[in-house]
């Protein structure tokens, strides 16, 4: 991929950039936590944008996208927004590091990626974080802190791109650190690095290759159910609530509100509970966990769909540890924790039933935690 983007590059702007890459994500467990102040447990993964860029000494940046096979040049003005979607996760990051006092000049750039799109692995965040770790080597002499930068990321999908997003898959992205996961505080912004080697299991992710689609989707709508139970709550955010409080104010809120906010409750303690159990090496312990986490996503917040219920319970059949839908919902990935000895029978059936119901092959990725943002 790399030898493609240099080879692009150097046709197009007959030059020679800096190559830069940062990675999607998986998370074993906390999912929709991270806009309620909760925790969340992720790592980077062997999949990755890269993108080589250099500084032109224009106020215009040009940018090519191999996958998409698009070209496309915008100004650094705020009234500059490119049509394209894709390019508007790099302009809105050249935007929130500019309204950060940071500085941002043109440049020629080309990138391309290995990461599904639509599945759930955080392509925008890797390539927001790519941007964002990159402009700040290029042009700001590496003064923005790491957190920042995720911030930034966080920010253009809030400002350009129409998600309410918290903060997890752009922290993923630029914290992410080989053979670990990340236990991230996302009130306090504390995090933790946990070595992971599940020795005599492997973590395998499904795609329903069904398109999720974060952006106007109901995804918001969650957000702002959890933001009224915690207003009624008189708390900033679910973080602080208990059950008990839940169960105080039922008669209060809509039958829905509560289900997605019980859900949160849950998933706060199961993170925990998780990072327990890891450290202890059991590993029953988290997969109970995850499957208590996709069923509360699948009835409670409502963001599955038929076809991961499915995987889901192929999982189930098949005898495997753990299993649950992972990201944001609504189509995308299972991620599997898997006896090696069950690995190839599980997938094998889970292909075969995927395909006699709905007449495709789920896509099959094994998990790598690698490193997060970095200069090639
Ligand atoms: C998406 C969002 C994240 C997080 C997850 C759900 O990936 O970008 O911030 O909320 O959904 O856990």
């Amino acid at each position: 991929m790399e030898n493609k983007i240099k080879k692009e590059f150097n046709g197009r702007f007959g030059k020679e950039g800096q190559l830069y890459a940062s990675s999607g994500r998986i998370n074993l467990i906390g999912e929709h936590t991270d806009y309620n102040g909760g925790f969340v447990f992720p790592g980077a993964i062997d999949k990755y944008i890269a993108a080589e860029i250099l500084p032109n000494g224009t106020d215009k940046v040009r940018v090519y996208s191999i996958d998409i096979d698009e070209y496309v040049e915008f100004g650094l003005k705020e009234e500059d927004v490119p049509d394209q979607q894709w390019a508007r996760y790099i302009f809105g990051v050249c935007r929130e590091i500019i309204k950060r006092g940071g500085k941002v000049e043109g440049f020629d750039a080309v990138f391309a990626g290995n990461i599904p799109l639509g599945a759930g692995l955080s392509s925008s965040a890797a390539l927001e974080s790519c941007f964002a770790f990159a402009l700040n080597d290029l042009f700001n002499d590496n003064k923005i802190e790491k957190f920042e930068l995720a911030r930034i990321g966080q920010s253009t999908e809030h400002n350009y791109c129409g998600v309410n997003c918290g903060i997890m898959d752009q922290f993923a992205s630029v914290f992410g650190k080989k053979n670990h996961l990340m236990r991230l505080d996302c009130r306090s912004g504390e995090f933790e690095y946990f070595p992971f080697n599940p020795v005599g299991y492997k973590l395998v992710l499904l795609d329903s290759v069904v398109k999720h689609e974060l952006v106007d989707s109901p995804y918001n709508k969650r957000r702002q159910s959890c933001e009224r139970v915690a207003a009624k709550l008189g708390i900033d955010t679910l973080r602080d609530a208990t059950m008990e409080m839940l169960d105080s104010i039922k008669e209060d809120i809509s039958k829905e509100d509560y289900n997605r906010a019980k859900f949160v409750i849950g998933e706060k303690q199961r993170v925990l509970d998780v990072c327990d159990a890891l450290n202890k090496g059991d590993y029953e312990t988290v997969g109970k966990r995850m499957y208590e986490t996709h069923r509360g996503l699948s009835e409670d917040y409502e963001v599955s769909c038929e076809e991961l219920d499915f995987l889901n319970d192929i999982a189930k059949e098949c005898g495997v540890t753990g299993s649950r839908i992972m990201g944001g919902g609504f189509g995308g990935c299972t991620i599997n924790l898997v006896k090696d000895e069950l690995h190839d029978k599980f997938i094998t059936t889970a292909r075969d039933k995927f395909k006699a119901k709905y007449g495709h092959e789920p896509k099959v990725y094994d998990v790598v935690i690698s490193d997060g943002a970095r200069k090639l």
